[in-house]
């Protein structure tokens, strides 16, 4: 905390900062023509009327600035920034008063580093200032985000802030959408999207600036940005890149940059109060909703957010804590309850940001932890376990663990409840367990999860010395290994690890490369038509809708779509009676799919066709000749596949390659059908590992499909020399000539 002079003294100096950075935006001349901006147009009643807080309310002092009124963080009036105009709440944000020195530093440097806590404005204000001062007049300005979420909600509330019809000159770009168009000037996009582009483009000519926001995340895409972006710097010297953190341990970032500059965004924040349990929390679900109500019932007012792992957890946590306040009946305050998710449709997103009457709790995953910002959080509730993609080498695939947070993501949860006055954060698990369970810092993905698709762009694009990458911290020599054997196995590579045909017509699909591979198994099979409808299911989430109280008229309806051969069929069935109805909306009501679903499908399958159009790759449709499908799926997944373990009991399979223990999920359609050998599209870890979407094969479409992996035993396999050194050598002896494909347990 601040003592009082140091608080008038630090107040003083901002108001010079921010009347001086009034009037030079005033006086400026030279504002581009092209880059309508907002600010620009003040109201000209000189640098006082820009004063923060002036609309606040009128018991206010005039020149004090809105945040500095918090101290009194239960005053009525604090915490409204929402009912500001959009214009005073730009320049209400920490950034702001740092305006053109964050221009000049730009202008001077080609790679400027910018840390500055969660909400002081990084995403929303730093693209719209570059705009402003005319960086967007030969190009693009890029800002990209791990998540999607983000990145659409960022750049809605940017296209309102410039006041333009999203898409214009404000867009974002993300897997199988895109919404930007030839008047883009700034353009959020996921960093998974950027990627994409830079393969096809090294040097990112479209663009003038590119943001990596959210550096501290360490995605992959990110990761990999930093090197390529490293590499295009040295050939654009026009180009300009901004690396944003949210947390302060931004020296690595800047080492990296060969000691590019850091800009510091001073912080607003206030203490928080950290309570952890006395004993480890045996349900920290329970725990979670337990320590809600009692804030609620308890605490004086302010928001609430509550970290969760996953969609269905939270789902399940709204729905219950619902079930609670009502029970509790109308004498009690009401409980604004509002999740928050990735697979969340966007209009319920941008619920969390509208002001409401009454305390609002927030239940979200870790998006909420620095990509999104909410206001008037006072108090934070963390169980303290968050929901990671990790690579199984017991499965050979990423598959998505919970695990324990590290310290630094707890800090950073924490910090949610200081944002707008002291808060209370309350963490379900001991101190303890604080100090010596948790790491200090996340393990970067690219250090835990599978790296083919990595791999397979960097091949690409001719990088082949993958031990010599300049990776900030670089993937773990096994981890590489396994890609290029999975990458060589699936036809991406040839023996010599370099990309073949097949690879490079991979790299058309957003896609990792098994699905990407079966797409182009249907094109050779002539089943591509059929494939993309399954491809575009897939990627829908939640295509069934199973209301707790009509569990069984809603399976029902789900059993007239089952194909006996399996689930990917019986997508394909759901869509086409979609398609056969006009793609109707009263079709969906009626037969308990989700109608949104069915729209992302419709729009990822409309991305598709025009990919295999620009690439041409035939759509050709199978008819009734289902089979081909069935054989494409083991083409690309053929990893993923097992055999029934009958001695185990009934739904009990073992994968082909690992012999790891794996189950049939009772939504599948071959459930109670016994299938005996099955390809999956993935595995989800609940009670159990769960087979999710799976079809029945034939065996010997695995070794016709795959001939590169899998071979029958007894036949010799050639290695050459070159590839034994390469390690790339995934033969594996996985089927008996002689006897009903037996399992065959030797690895080569
Ligand atoms: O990137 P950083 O965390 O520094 O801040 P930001 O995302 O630019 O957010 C600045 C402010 O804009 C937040 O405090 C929110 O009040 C507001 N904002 C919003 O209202 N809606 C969004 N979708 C994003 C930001
Ligand atoms: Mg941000």
């Amino acid at each position: 905390a601040m003592s009082g002079t140091a608080l008038a003294k630090e107040r003083k100096e901002l108001q010079r900062q921010e009347a001086e950075a009034a009037a030079k935006e005033q006086a400026t001349t030279d504002r581009s023509t092209q880059w309508n901006d907002p600010m620009a147009n003040s109201d000209n009643h000189g640098p006082a009327s820009n004063m923060r807080g002036s609309k606040v309310g009128p018991s206010k002092v005039e020149s004090t600035p809105e945040w500095k009124l918090a101290v009194n963080p239960r005053d009525q009036s604090y915490g409204k920034r929402v009912n500001m105009p959009i214009k005073e709440q730009r320049r209400s944000l920490p950034v702001f008063v740092l305006r053109d020195q964050l221009i000049e530093s730009v202008r001077q440097h080609q790679i400027l580093i910018v840390v500055g806590e969660t909400g002081s404005g990084k995403t929303t204000q730093t693209t719209q200032y570059l705009a402003e001062a005319g960086f967007a007049n030969n190009g693009i300005i890029g800002c990209t985000q791990p998540r999607r979420v983000a990145a659409i909600s960022v750049a809605k509330r940017v296209a309102e802030e410039v006041g333009c019809v999203l898409g214009e000159e404000v867009g974002y770009s993300i897997r199988f959408e895109d919404r930007t168009s030839a008047s883009t000037r700034i353009k959020y996009m996921t960093d998974g999207m950027l990627q994409r582009e830079i393969v096809q483009d090294p040097e990112l000519k479209r663009y003038s600036v590119i943001m990596l926001d959210e550096a501290h995340e360490r995605t992959i895409a990110t990761d990999v940005l930093f090197a390529l972006l490293k590499k295009a710097l040295k050939k654009r010297l026009d180009l300009k890149v901004i690396v944003t953190s949210a947390t302060l341990n931004a020296e690595k970032f800047s080492t990296y940059f060969n000691d590019a500059p850091i800009f510091t965004i001073p912080g607003r924040t206030y203490p928080v109060e950290i309570l952890y349990s006395r004993e480890p929390e045996s349900d920290y679900l329970d725990a979670a909703l337990t320590t809600i109500l009692q804030i609620h019932l308890t605490e004086p007012a302010g928001d609430i957010l509550l970290f969760l792992t996953g969609q269905e957890e939270i789902d399940t946590s709204c729905e219950i804590l619902y079930e609670r306040m009502k029970a509790f009946g109308p004498s009690v305050p009401e409980l604004i309850i509002l999740p928050i998710y990735s697979a969340l449709p966007t209009e319920m997103q941008s619920r969390i940001f509208e002001p409401a009457q009454g305390r609002k709790v927030v239940i979200a995953t870790n998006i909420a932890e620095t990509s999104i910002t909410i206001d008037n959080i006072y108090y934070v509730v963390d169980p303290g376990f968050v929901k990671q993609k990790a690579y199984d080498p017991k499965l050979c695939m990423d598959s998505l663990i919970i695990t324990p947070i590290s310290q630094a993501q707890a800090n950073q949860r924490a910090g949610r409840a200081g944002r707008t006055g002291p808060g209370k954060c309350f963490r379900l698990y001991t101190e303890t367990a604080y100090q010596s369970e948790m790491l200090p810092t996340t393990i970067p993905d690219i250090q835990r999860q599978n790296i083919s698709t990595t791999i397979l762009m960097l091949k690409a694009m001719g990088i082949n010395d993958l031990l010599n990458f300049d990776f900030m911290d670089p993937p773990p020599i096994n981890a590489t290994l396994t890609a290029l054997e999975e990458l060589y196995a699936i036809g991406a590579l040839d023996d010599a690890g370099l990309l073949t045909s097949l690879g490079r017509k991979m790299t058309h699909f957003p896609m990792d490369p098994p699905l990407a591979k079966v797409v182009l198994a249907a094109v050779e099979l002539g089943c591509s038509d059929e494939m993309i409808s399954i491809v575009a299911m897939l990627t829908a989430l939640n295509v069934f809708y199973r209301p707790k109280d009509k569990q069984e008229q809603a399976d029902q309806k789900k059993a007239k779509f089952h194909d006996a051969h399996g689930d990917h069929l019986t997508l394909l069935n759901v869509y086409n009676s979609w398609k056969q109805n006009g793609y109707a909306n009263s079709w969906c009501f009626e037969n308990f799919i989700q109608m949104r679903s069915m729209k992302q499908a419709k729009n990822v399958r409309d991305q598709l066709v025009t990919i295999m159009n620009r690439y041409r790759h035939p759509m050709v449709s199978c008819g009734r000749e289902t089979d081909k499908v069935r054989r494409a799926l083991c083409a690309g997944f053929f990893r993923n596949t097992a055999r029934r373990d009958a001695s185990a009991g009934a739904g009990c399979y073992k994968t082909v390659v690992e012999g790891t223990a794996v189950y049939l999920h009772p939504s599948s359609a071959l459930f109670g059908k016994s299938a005996e050998w099955v390809v999956y599209h993935e595995l989800v870890l609940t009670t159990r590992e769960y087979m999710h979407w799976c079809t029945t094969i034939e065996p010997k479409w695995l070794v016709e499909e795959v001939p590169t992996f899998f071979k029958i035993t007894g036949v010799d396999g050639t290695m050459s020399k070159r590839r034994q050194k390469e390690r790339i050598q995934p033969l594996f002896d996985r089927f008996s000539a002689e006897d009903d494909w037996r399992l065959s347990t030797q690895r080569k």
